[in-house]
């Protein structure tokens, strides 16, 4: 949902900026551009279409300073008009921002009233023109100033010829690190963006905002202008990591990291045993969490029904404004997110804490806004995930909530300690059947090649594999273009059924489990209706290797991940950066 990135110190800036905008550019890629101080003048170079693009229609410059953007639209079509970086009437003060800007539309009138002139449809573009309202020869002072007039999200960072020496950056409800370099730093909205030339990061907090030299960082807080220390924090990711290693796309290559992303999760059960502890009092206990994470929330509601537990898993857009009235200091929210910035989670878990719910994280990305307000935090470990669609972390996050809601369990005796010792044995085995199953990915390929053209599917399961279904369903729609429905297997009869004709691909889930029979009748409901069914199970034409039924979500998902790709290349689009999405939605 945008990325803006900054650059001091005695190398190329442009060069170094297009490179963190390369790696930014799972969060939006519609437009994007660069602006750097050279002979005391602002260049901009910006437009429509890919940070690739950009670069090669940008002129060449020399500089030492410079910020960068990649751009999610929401406030103004893609164009090279409301592409950032922004600027002032003078082409002096220039911005770039992630985030929106809630009251730009009564800033922008007022500007305009006095002899402002716009040159885009952005929110953005009334913080330049705000910083030359309010200067009077002093830019840091013009830009708390103006900053300060702002409602609404922001992540943003300014420069100023006058003052070559600093870029000014603050921040409110979207991410923004400082990278800690040698005679040079480095901002960014996301950690991969400075990998490859630093470790240290220093996290800045909502309504911070810093003064950064090319030796020297300072930060200070917007509302009494007092300086504040933030912890310098070592950042363990490997820059191999945010590569594409050879791998087509990145979705295929954290596909085949989905082993690893079982391993890494698996790291936390110590962590995950003493939240349990903690929290197994706690007698209403919601899953939050949007899109692909929501469905790792169902998979842990699931497995704490298998044991007697009740509980709830709710998306975070409808749990905000619903869910919420029922919450109370007898509650726990656990909130699950690869990012930590989705904006409906972190607003359901503030709304839930107001009302006195524990609140505990299930996050990939350390340091995240969401980790910051919570009472507890799960680390999945999965490492940077950059393609837009999520997959890695969606396993690592089905092993997390599978573990906490074990361990619940336990605590509240409703599972015995060999059960446990069981299934953990038995987690450490997932990776090399994921394994396997990556191993026939040419199987896979092929029945894709038989699918692809189709335009409409189905994924029928049951109970823990209903969330694997809809997941299924939802990684084909966003990156392949297709319509696709997800139902319970049992409910398919009530409606969905009139829509089954000759050739309609049902993709159903079959575990060996006690609901198989049920589901061999339900796929042949299908069959009667001559669809073409692709049976995902131990002998079908997806295999998965035998699996306890309680970790199948954990295997299941593997081949319908491929699937999905597989579809999604031979349909001509690009996996990793699917049209209308961006990686992590930092809006409501
Ligand atoms: C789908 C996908 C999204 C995210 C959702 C939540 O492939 O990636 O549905 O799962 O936007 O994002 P996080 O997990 O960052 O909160």
């Amino acid at each position: 949902m945008c990325g803006i990135a900054g650059y001091i110190g005695n190398r190329n800036a442009p060069e170094i900026l297009f490179d963190m905008l390369r790696r930014l550019e799972y969060r939006g890629y519609d437009s994007a551009g660069i602006a750097y101080l050279s002979k005391g003048k602002v260049v901009i170079s910006k437009g429509k279409g890919r940070v690739d693009e950009v670069r090669r229609n940008s002129k060449n410059g020399d500089s030492s300073i410079g910020i960068a953007h990649t751009r999610w639209a929401t406030h103004g079509g893609p164009s090279h008009e409301n592409s950032h970086p922004h600027t002032d009437c003078n082409f002096r003060f220039t911005i770039v921002h992630n985030g929106i800007i809630e009251n730009y539309k009564d800033l922008k009138q007022e500007l305009v009233s006095e002899g402002h002139r716009f040159s885009s449809e952005t929110d953005t573009e009334v913080i330049p023109h705000l910083i030359e309202k309010f200067y009077s020869g002093n830019f840091e002072k013009a830009f708390v100033e103006s900053v300060k007039k702002l409602r609404g999200s922001f992540a943003v960072a300014a420069i100023d010829p006058e003052e070559p020496e600093k870029i000014l950056v603050a921040r409110k409800e979207s991410p923004l690190i400082i990278g800690i370099g040698k005679n040079e730093n480095f901002i960014a909205s996301d950690t991969p963006a400075i990998l490859p030339e630093t470790k240290k990061i220093i996290i800045l907090d909502d309504f911070d905002y810093g003064i950064i030299g090319k030796d020297d960082v300072v930060i200070k807080d917007l509302q009494t202008g007092d300086r504040i220390k933030r912890e310098i924090q070592t950042i363990d990711w490997d820059i191999k990591q945010a590569e594409k290693e050879g791998y087509e796309h990145f979705m295929l290559k954290e596909i085949y990291e989905e082993p690893d992303a079982v391993k890494n999760a698996l790291k936390g059960s110590n962590e995950i045993r003493e939240i349990a502890k903690r929290i197994s009092k706690y007698q209403k206990v919601y899953f939050v969490a949007c899109g692909t994470a929501s469905y790792a929330g169902m998979v842990g509601k699931y497995i704490l029904e298998r044991f007697g537990i009740s509980s709830e898993a709710v998306v975070a857009s409808e749990f905000r404004y619903s869910t919420v009235n029922a919450i109370d200091n007898n509650s726990v929210i656990i909130a699950v997110s690869q990012s930590g910035e989705t904006a409906d989670t972190i607003a359901s878990v503030k709304e839930a804490k107001k009302r006195g719910a524990h609140i505990i994280s299930v996050v990939n990305v350390v340091g995240s806004s969401l980790t910051r307000i919570s009472d507890g935090n799960i680390y999945t470990y999965s490492g940077p995930e950059i393609a837009v669609a999520s997959t890695k972390a969606y396993i690592g996050q089905l092993v997390s909530v599978t573990l906490i809601a074990l361990f619940i369990a336990l605590e509240r005796g409703k599972i015995t300690g060999d059960y446990v010792n069981e299934i953990l044995h038995d987690l450490n085995g997932i990776p090399e059947k994921i394994g396997h199953i990556l191993k026939n990915e040419n199987e896979i390929r092929k029945i894709a090649e038989k699918l692809f053209k189709k335009d409409i599917f189905f994924y029928i399961g049951r109970r823990l594999n209903y969330p694997t279904v809809l997941e299924g369903a939802l990684k084909i729609k966003e990156i392949s273009y297709v319509h696709a429905e997800a139902y319970p297997a049992g409910e398919m009869k009530h409606g969905p059924l009139a829509l089954l004709e000759e050739g309609v691909p049902v993709i159903a889930i079959l575990p060996n489990d006690d609901l198989a029979e049920k589901m061999e009748s339900n796929i042949q409901e299908a069959k009667a209706r001559n669809a073409t069914v692709i049976l995902v199970s131990e002998t079908g034409d997806l295999k998965v290797p035998p699996v306890d039924p309680l970790l199948s979500p954990i295997l299941y998902i593997v081949p319908l991940h491929l699937l999905a790709y597989h579809i999604s290349v031979l349909r001509g689009i690009d996996p990793d950066k699917p049209r209308n999405l961006a990686k992590s939605v930092t809006v409501e």
